[in-house]
């Protein structure tokens, strides 16, 4: 099949990739050239496990990048929309860039005969295809949506840092459509792909994505409620989730509780479900809680490191993690930065250390923080380390050359606890 990718951001690339790497002949298309440039060196612009590789293999040959919109949906039979829909103040979706990339694509559809499918894998609050998008297309194209052109909603479950391996052995499939043709021909573009393959209505597949992630954000506010108790009656709520995990119904994945979650979808979609309840007359008790249990972690952690030294004024705190989670760069909503800030606003002399995110973090804290190059150069002569990202490097660190052996664990990440006065935030 021929695919056009417009927005090469994590999602955007990653499917690009994916397609090509399945067979399709694909053109990813982004308006910043510097992107599309590194992307036709056979290079990625972002950090993804293994990307690199499937983009050289497949670059000049199944896969191209361009600047020029036009070329891309002209020489493609399906155009993905990949862009980004941030946040909003109010928790409502900044849907600029899909209203940008549905004008040009509807533009460019009024110079088309043949027949062309638009899929929205942007992600979108329900109702957002048929009320935005669909009437943006039409618009443009001067053509109607069924009998002229197709259109789709697909949405994406990838998680940061084994996207292509999420994209490549997906759980599922969602397929959003309102026609048979559309939907024929989403289903052949994944057709060598072994998993189920579910198909739905458009808004019933953008509201799969918003409640997949919802979801997942409930199981951990869940397990930290429960971790929050148990830290009271010195229970290891690692040993509770074990023994709920064992019953099929629960499964083991997403109840490790700590610091709770951050990212760039897990905030942005639940605040935007939440909104759209909202909007709906329906007040999300139950969401605006799992909001509540992940918005006071980073003051617990900060509460027992003052139970542990008393005033941070003065005292050098070895911070080990700054990313929203290990194996990526991002830090975006990271629950490191409450923490950071918390320990600033008391006076604390912070020396931060993460193996990827430095760059990124440095343009928030800037010099207001030290950055060690190591996490041994980050605990040298500390009075307290915190351990907020699950960075693997950190399961075995040397605190010996700590001024004050004192570590809080917000990740269950440390395994030799010998020699020092270890304290788990859950457990
Ligand atoms: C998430 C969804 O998993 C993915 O399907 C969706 O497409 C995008 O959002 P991502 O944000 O990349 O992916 O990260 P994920 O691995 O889901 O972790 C999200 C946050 O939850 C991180 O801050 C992580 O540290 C935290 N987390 C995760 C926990 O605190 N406990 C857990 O058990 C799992």
């Amino acid at each position: 099949m021929d695919i056009s990718i417009i927005g090469t951001g994590y999602v955007g690339l990653v499917t690009g990739v994916g397609l090509a790497e399945k067979g399709n002949r694909v053109i990813c298309m982004d308006m910043i050239k510097e992107k599309v440039d590194i992307i036709n060196s056979g290079k990625s612009p972002i950090y993804e496990k293994g990307l690199n590789e499937l983009l050289e293999k497949n670059i000049g040959k199944n896969l191209v990048a361009t600047t020029d919109l036009r070329n891309a949906v002209l020489n493609s039979d399906v155009t993905f929309i990949c862009v980004g829909t941030p946040s909003k103040r109010d928790g409502s979706l900044d849907l600029s860039s899909v209203k940008n990339a549905s004008k040009g694509i509807g533009k460019i559809l009024s110079e088309k005969d043949s027949y062309h499918v638009v899929v929205v894998k942007s992600t979108v609050l329900p109702g957002t295809t048929e009320e935005t998008v669909i009437p943006i297309l039409e618009e443009n194209s001067g053509k109607k949506f069924i009998s002229d052109f197709g259109i789709a909603a697909n949405p994406e479950f990838l998680r940061e840092g084994i996207a292509v391996k999420d994209f490549l052995n997906p759980d599922r499939i969602i397929i959003g459509s309102l026609d048979k043709r559309s939907r024929r021909i989403i289903e052949q573009i994944y057709s060598n792909f072994k998993c189920p393959i579910l198909r739905t209505d458009i808004k019933t597949a953008e509201m799969i994505k918003y409640a997949a992630n919802s979801f997942l954000a409930t199981k951990i506010s869940f397990i930290n409620e429960i971790g929050n108790m148990c830290k009271k009656l010195n229970i290891n709520v690692y040993e509770v989730a074990r023994g709920i995990s064992l019953d099929h119904r629960v499964s083991p994945y997403f109840l490790n509780a700590g610091l709770g979650w951050g990212g760039s979808c897990f905030p942005k979609d639940l605040k935007a479900l939440i909104y759209k309840a909202k909007k709906l007359g329906y007040e999300p008790f139950l969401l605006n809680a799992v909001f509540k249990v992940n918005e006071e972690q980073p003051q617990r952690l900060l509460d027992m490191a003052k139970r542990k030294i008393g005033s941070f004024k003065g005292k050098k705190i070895a911070v080990l993690g700054m990313a929203f989670k290990g194996g990526t760069d991002d830090v975006r909503d990271s629950p490191a930065f409450p923490v950071i800030e918390g320990l600033l606003r008391e006076g604390a002399n912070v020396t931060a250390y993460d193996p990827n995110a430095e760059d990124s973090a440095k343009e928030f804290f800037g010099d207001r923080i030290e950055y060690a190059d190591s996490a041994e150069n980050s605990l040298k002569d500390s009075d307290l380390a915190l351990i907020v990202t699950d960075w693997e490097e950190f399961e075995e660190l040397d605190f010996r050359e700590m001024k004050n052996r004192i570590v809080i664990d917000a990740r269950n990440i440390v395994k030799n606890r010998k020699g020092i006065d270890y304290e788990g935030l859950c457990w």
